[in-house]
């Protein structure tokens, strides 16, 4: 039976229009030089000056100020130390020099831990897919090849196999913001939770930031709306904490998140080998890294900067980095970061609460503003800022955290773009490889090109098994056959 979702709001409520004192707020905005915020006041109803003045009365100006001088007019910038800059290092899958010993041990520990329900699944979805060029939530695309399966669809099946092989409900937490929160939660009523139960998936809502003007000021979206944009990725260890999450995750015994994207359908959204290595070094926070294909690969850097586990994005390491080879000949800086960690529940709580938290960065967008008639316009070119978190800025501040390799072609094939790289026709392309290699090691073999692409589209379930190791020991999987063009498995 179907129970009503269970619906965190974030903390952050609007305030309560009778308590504001919109003369004040007005001053201090003009005092602020902040004053074009009332530009559209007089022709504004009341019910749209009180919606305009609850916002303005949100908005933290030291922060703003703050954020301004540092991060658009350049004032006591910090610089990263390049020169003492070292390559993170990481655990080696066994394939490419690991211990296998100590990977099978990983396993069965994690394995352990599942079992005991100690594991949450936690998607950020709160992004704004914008190169995409999608419109809905990211989550409710369809990415797999016969029954345009979506995004969430698919994380949902590898939970409820998960699930079912351990025997216990893991809890998936789904991080929107206020954009997409209604749309996001209707797709999952409508799609009766595609088999999970209502209980265990848990919706809530990222904070918002103000955006500015390339001159630092706040700019209006509708004549009585700021335009606002969800805070980034890294805002989702303190609305965590704020929604109640965290708490409702310790009700359930939960205390280790596995945290992935919306975007990619490959994520091992439970990993029992990644949650053994997090439990046995006693992590607070643990990352999945990919060896960079080429030294531009757009993926983050792990590596070492004042003895800490850091993430320089890869605009901002120096080419010469980049490229840097190692005696073996591989990349120096190869260790890429593809947004998939293991967050221990204590420290989202740590480092989710009080004030404090993550870096603001820059990001240069397009944003929606009001023209002088009051109608919303979006450029061609950026023509403003947002302020977003990155939640990798968090791991210089975990204890213990550890970096291990994983296989590219099972763990990450994102849909960032309507075309071309990181694309829904690569990540298709990605499916139908993943399914090839999985049939193979049942003792199927599906004709394959030289890049292992099947020479049919058909597809299978993450109902079958939600990773390699899993589907392998399905006893269901056993005496499969060759899959007729467009079947699905
Ligand atoms: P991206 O960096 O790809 O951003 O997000 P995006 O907004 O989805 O897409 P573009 O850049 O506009 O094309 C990476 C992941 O972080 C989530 C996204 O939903 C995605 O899962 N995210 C991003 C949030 O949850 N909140 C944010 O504020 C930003």
């Amino acid at each position: 039976m179907l129970l009503r979702a269970f619906l965190l709001e974030n903390s952050q409520e609007i305030l309560n229009p009778a308590r504001m004192d919109i003369d004040k707020i007005r001053s201090d905005y003009e005092s602020a030089g902040q004053g074009q915020v009332f530009r559209f006041w007089d022709r504004l109803d009341s019910d749209q000056k009180e919606q305009l003045a609850a916002q303005l009365a949100e908005v933290d100006f030291s922060e703003i100020d703050r954020l301004v001088a540092t991060l658009i007019k350049g004032d006591g910038e910090s610089k990263t130390d390049f020169d003492h800059l070292q390559p993170a290092p990481y655990v080696p899958l066994p394939q490419n020099g690991g211990d296998a010993s100590r990977w099978a041990e990983a396993r069965t520990v994690g394995e352990e831990a599942l079992r005991a329900g100690r594991v949450a699944a936690f998607t950020v979805a709160g992004g704004q897919g914008t190169r995409l060029g999608y419109d809905g939530p990211k989550g409710t695309f369809p990415v797999t090849p016969i029954r345009n399966a979506t995004l969430f669809q698919v994380f949902a099946e590898k939970i409820l196999c998960a699930g079912k092989l351990y025997d216990v409900a893991i809890p998936w937490f789904i991080m929107t913001s206020r954009i997409n929160h209604e749309a996001t939660v209707s797709f999952f009523e409508e799609n009766d939770f595609f088999g999970l139960n209502e209980d265990d998936v848990i919706f809530f809502s990222q904070g918002m930031m103000p955006a500015v003007d390339f001159e630092g000021k706040l700019v209006l979206g509708t004549p009585d709306s700021l335009a606002l944009s969800p805070d980034g990725h890294g805002g989702s260890l303190r609305a965590l904490v704020r929604s109640g999450a965290t708490a409702e995750m310790k009700k359930r015994g939960v205390d280790i998140i596995s945290y992935f994207q919306v975007d990619n359908p490959l994520v091992k959204v439970i990993d029992p080998t990644f949650v053994g290595f997090h439990v046995l070094e006693e992590s607070e926070m643990s990352s999945k890294m990919i060896p960079k294909a080429y030294p531009g690969e757009k993926v983050g850097h792990f590596t070492i900067l004042d003895e800490k586990l850091t993430v320089i994005e890869y605009s901002d390491l120096p080419s010469e980095l980049a490229e840097q080879q190692d005696a073996d000949g591989r990349l120096r800086f190869r260790a890429g970061s593809i947004a998939i960690h293991m967050i221990s529940r204590d420290f989202v709580e740590r480092m989710g609460g009080g004030e404090g938290g993550l870096p603001m960065h820059r990001a240069d967008k397009k944003i929606g503003v009001a023209d002088d008639e009051g109608v919303s316009r979006k450029p061609d070119a950026p023509n403003g800022v947002k302020f977003e978190m990155f939640v990798f800025d968090a791991l210089p501040e975990a204890k213990n955290p550890i970096v291990i390799e994983t296989d590219r072609d099972e763990d990450f094939s994102p849909v960032k773009n309507a075309e071309g790289l990181d694309s829904p026709e690569t990540c298709r392309r990605d499916l139908l490889r993943q399914y090839a290699r999985w049939l193979k090691d049942v003792g199927v073999d599906v004709p394959v090109d030289e890049n292992g692409v099947p020479d049919r589209v058909f597809e299978m379930t993450p109902l079958r098994g939600f990773d390699r190791e899993s589907f392998a020991e399905n006893p269901e999987n056993e005496g499969l056959s060759l899959p007729e063009p467009d079947q699905v498995l």
